[in-house]
Formats: structure tokens, C-alpha cells, sequence
């Protein structure tokens, strides 16, 4: 049912299209669900709250619905309102609790920057309306949230905390568990927004001690326009749609019994493929995915969020020097994303990944990869080779007409594109070598390239020296070693790092402005053996 030989038999929506690298946008509605979900359109058409026989098989359908979703998440069926969808669900969890709470002027919300729009922006309304004080955590660059800030931004004044189980950007997963223990110590209520998560992990509510959790439809092969929001018996919220009384009169109206029974048997196929091992198949995807694009373009592919702590299908790399938009607009094979769907349209760089510390470029970069039910490994193989070749004719491209440098140039040095000739060699040049572009480990935002002088002393303060790990096959045969020595930071002015300076080949700038046109700021150094070099820099520097 959702094994591989259910990916390779095809979604018939996605027959003849490019391959869909998407699922975290939205995924095709499996056609189980629309077998399921047609009898509610098409027969069986009944108000469930009518007390004649018509009534009877929607408000049983309704019921069994209820039933699979929460048990997908180990709720109680009574704890399970439907909504129609997750913005909605986001909503009836943030505003309910609050304006349930009374007094929102004098009320307190905590969340975090990389949360989806709908819940970010739930709380803006709150304070744009309510003046409540919205407190917005900071993430680390892995995009978690450290528990500790949390306890230390809880005032007597919170009512609630928000945060997500999983990222839909970078699939990074938050430790809710952790989180909600330290709302609860507090008496605070805490949601999660699970839309990403639901389906593709295991949940249970009660092991992470959450009050509120949101389940979208879209997410796990229901139709749009359905979700639902986990409410913890005994919680209070504010209704979001007043009338009827449905939905524990959380969410009035007449039910949208096709879309609940969608969601329900959703529910069910989400369950059986969790407990068949679906989440190790996406995860074995997702990582042919990752090396694959690795193997195509050494050095130049940086993962974003948390390498380990992420949904299984959720693949976020910024290929350096290519933007993102650029890059998927080059490979129309090719179905995917740069970041969250809902920014589509926008050039901006990813909020997520500026939130997360990345610079604009990097942010630029990034490409959101998302593999799911009908991903099979030969259109991951596929789609990699055609998001490299993409990848190289645009640096190709860029290569041609290089940008200059912003910074301007010292009079007494060669001009741009005129290489520095004299250069020391060391005794042993492969000693020292280490690569140009071997920036993908993801703390690395400054890099110099070249030779490191032997034994050499000078430092450039502000910077700090570590080791990388070279990917590039001849780079490694070259040198003999696979760990080289690169100065780096983390772009932060603030850090107080030591550094080295490195000597630098005119064959190495060149390929280092290969790598880095536009970039890069190319700066001159002086060491104090007298020797001068460039560096080739890239972040706060
Ligand atoms: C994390 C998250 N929350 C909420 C939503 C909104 O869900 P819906 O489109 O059903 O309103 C999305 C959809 O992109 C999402 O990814």
C-alpha cells in the first residue's frame, strides 16, 4: 500500500509531470482517500445532525473519521475538532486560548521566527487587536529552540506557548516534548503546529505533554481544505466560528462530511505506513537525494537545519553561488521548492533561514527538496542530475562575466582579474593545499583559499581557525588528507575567534573565482613574514 512498489506504480496525478519533489507544499490525495471520501458527494448526502434515517451514515462516517484521527495521535475521539484546515487550526489554538483566557491586553505569547504564517500571524492579530505581547524565541543555526529560553522568557503573564514539531522548509523537528514540560512546570498551555509532522512520525500527545496540536489534510494525502485541532479535554479556547454548536461548538457549521472522512482514512493509510517502516523509505530517499547531489557538485552543497533532528523526507540544501529560484527555473524536470510555498511569488530570501543565521546569499540559495509516498529512488537519481547540470550552466554562466568586488581596490595592488604572480611556495606545496569551495559545512560563512604557510604564525583576529572536511576526491589524492585546516566564523561581529592567513596560488584564485564570483570579497593580506596573499572572504567580515 505504501511501500515501494506502490511509488513505482504511480499517483495518476502525477503521471507525465516532472518529478514531484514537493510533498511538503502538498501532496496528491491518495486515491484510497478519494475512494473512500466520493460515497459522502456522491450518495450519501444527508446533514449529520438531522434526526431522520439520512442522517444516520454521514454522522456514523463523521464519527469513525474522529476516530482515526485521533488515533493517529493518541487522542480521545471528543479532543478532535475538525477545521478546514491548518491556518484555521493555528487560529482556533492561538486566538481561542487567549481571548478564552480574558484580559488579552495583559496576556502573553510565546513562539518562535520560524513558525508557518499562520501562526505567526495569529499572534500579530492578537497584539495588533488585543495588545497582547507576542515574545518570538530565537532559533540556533540548527533551527531549534533551546528549552532554556523558553523557561527564561515565561512571565506570569503567559497564557501560551507556540511552537512547531516540524519545519516545512527544513523538516527540522523542535523538542516539543522538552518544550511543553517547561510550559507545563509553569501552568502555561502549549500548541504545536504538527502539520508537517502528523503522518510522517509517530505522535502521541500525551508523551509530549501538548494541549493543542494542528493537523492538516494536504499534508498527508487528504484533500485541501480540511485539518483539525487536537484540544486537551478540559482546555478552554474562545470558538472561532460561533453558531450551531458543532465541533463542541469550538467551530460551527455543518460538517464537510466528504473532507472529515478524507481526513479520517488519511488518518488510517498514515498509520499502517507508519507502522510498515515508511519513514526509513522516505529517509533512504532523502539521503540518495543528498549524496547524489553531493557526488555531482563537490564542495558546493550545504545542508540546511539540524543534519539528524528532521522529517525523514525533508531534504534543505543551498548550493553555493545558485539561486534557488534560478536554479528550479533551469530544471523544469524537476517539481520543487526554494522555501515555504506559502512565500511563493516573493523573491525574498527565506525567513527561516535568515532566523536560523544564515546569510541572504545562502538563504538565496536554498532549495527545498521533499520526497513522499510515490518518490521512487530513480527519479530521486534523476531529478539530482538534473538539478547539477542546472546548477553547473549557471555558474558556467556567471563565470563569463564575472562580478567585480564591492570593495574597492588599493591602488598599490594588481587589479582584479590580474593575478598576483609572486608567490612563496612552500618546501612541500601539497602539505598545505587544501580546496577552494569546500564551504558545505554549514557553520562555515568566511573562507580563505589557497596554501597554508607552514608553521606559519600570523592570525587575523576575528577569525577562527578549524578543520574542514574536503569532499573533493582530487583535492584529497592531491594532498593525502581529507581534513584541512580553513579559517572560519559564524558572521557574528560579536564572536571572538583566532584565526590564521593562508598564501594563495594564482591557480587557486582563479579557480576560487570560478567557484565564488560575486560572493566572495576579495581582500588583500600582509603576513608578517612580509609575504602578501589573497583571501578570499564571505560573511560579516
Ligand atoms: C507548518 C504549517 N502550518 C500550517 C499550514 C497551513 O495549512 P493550510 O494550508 O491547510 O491552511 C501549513 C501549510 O503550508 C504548514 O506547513
Amino acid at each position: 500500500m505504501t511501500d515501494a512498489k506502490t511509488a513505482a506504480a504511480g499517483h495518476p496525478g502525477l503521471a507525465g509531470g516532472p518529478i514531484y519533489l514537493d510533498y511538503n507544499a502538498t501532496t496528491p490525495v491518495d486515491p484510497q482517500v478519494v475512494d473512500a471520501a466520493v460515497p459522502y458527494l456522491a450518495t450519501h448526502f444527508g446533514n449529520p445532525s438531522s434526526a431522520h434515517g439520512y442522517a444516520a451514515r454521514p454522522r456514523r462516517a463523521v464519527a469513525g473519521a474522529r476516530e482515526a484521527v485521533a488515533a493517529l495521535i493518541g487522542a480521545a475521539p471528543g479532543e478532535i475538532v475538525f477545521t478546514a484546515g491548518g491556518s484555521e487550526a493555528d487560529t482556533l489554538a492561538i486566538r481561542g486560548a487567549v481571548l478564552a483566557r480574558g484580559a488579552p491586553a495583559g496576556a502573553q505569547v510565546i513562539t518562535q521566527p520560524t513558525e508557518h504564517p499562520a501562526v505567526l500571524e495569529a499572534c500579530a492579530a492578537l497584539a495588533r487587536l488585543h495588545g497582547t505581547q507576542v515574545t518570538c524565541l530565537p532559533v540556533g543555526g540548527d533551527g531549534r529552540v533551546d528549552p532554556a529560553s523558553l523557561a527564561a522568557a515565561i512571565t506570569p503573564a503567559t497564557v501560551l506557548v507556540s511552537v512547531m514539531a516540524a519545519n516545512s522548509e527544513t523538516g527540522v523537528l523542535q523538542p516539543v516534548r522538552e518544550l511543553a514540560a517547561v510550559a507545563r512546570e509553569h501552568g502555561v498551555l502549549f500548541h504545536t503546529d504538527a502539520a508537517q509532522a502528523a503522518g510522517k512520525m509517530g505522535i502521541d500527545v500525551h508523551g509530549l505533554g501538548v494541549d493543542l496540536l494542528t493537523i492538516v489534510g494536504h499534508k498527508m494525502y487528504a484533500p485541501k481544505g480540511i485539518g483539525a485541532l487536537y484540544v486537551r479535554a478540559g482546555v478552554p479556547l474562545e470558538p472561532l466560528v460561533y453558531g450551531g454548536g458543532q465541533e463542541r461548538g469550538l467551530r460551527a457549521g455543518t460538517e464537510n462530511v466528504a473532507l472529515a472522512v478524507a481526513l479520517g482514512q488519511a488518518a488510517r493509510l498514515a498509520a499502517a505506513e507508519l507502522a510498515a517502516g515508511g519513514p526509513q523509505r522516505l529517509r533512504e530517499l532523502r539521503d540518495l537525494l543528498h549524496r547524489r547531489l553531493d557526488e555531482q557538485l563537490p564542495g558546493l552543497v550545504n545542508l540546511n537545519g539540524h543534519p539528524q533532528l528532521r522529517l525523514p523526507g525533508t531534504l534543505n540544501v543551498s548550493i553555493t553561488g545558485v539561486p534557488g529560484g534560478q536554479l528550479l527555473a533551469a530544471a523544469p524536470g524537476v517539481a520543487a521548492a526554494t522555501g515555504s510555498a506559502c512565500h511563493a511569488g516573493s523573491t525574498e530570501p527565506s525567513p527561516v533561514l535568515l532566523a536560523m543565521g544564515h546569510g541572504k546569499d545562502r538563504a538565496a540559495s536554498a532549495l527545498r527538496l521533499t520526497v513522499g509516498r510515490w518518490t521512487t529512488r530513480k527519479q530521486v537519481q534523476a531529478a539530482a542530475t538534473q538539478i547539477a547540470a542546472a546548477a553547473r550552466s549557471l555558474l558556467a554562466g556567471k563565470d563569463q562575466n564575472s562580478p567585480q568586488p564591492a570593495t574597492p581596490w588599493p591602488a598599490d595592488l594588481p587589479a582584479p582579474g590580474k593575478r598576483l604572480t609572486a608567490v612563496t611556495q612552500n618546501a612541500d606545496p601539497r602539505a598545505w593545499l587544501f580546496s577552494y569551495g569546500t564551504l558545505q559545512n554549514p557553520q562555515v560563512q568566511i573562507a580563505t583559499f589557497g596554501r597554508r604557510l607552514a608553521g606559519h604564525p600570523d592570525a587575523l583576529p576575528g577569525y577562527a581557525l578549524s578543520a574542514i572536511e574536503i569532499t573533493d576526491p582530487g583535492v584529497i589524492a592531491a594532498s593525502g588528507r581529507a581534513r584541512h585546516p580553513i579559517i572560519t566564523a559564524t558572521g557574528d561581529d560579536n564572536d571572538r575567534v583566532d584565526g590564521a592567513v593562508y598564501d594563495v596560488t594564482p591557480a587557486e584564485l582563479e579557480a576560487a573565482d570560478r567557484y565564488e564570483a560575486g560572493q566572495y570579497r576579495r581582500v588583500w593580506v600582509r603576513l608578517a613574514s612580509g609575504t602578501d596573499a589573497w583571501a578570499y572572504i564571505n560573511g560579516q567580515a
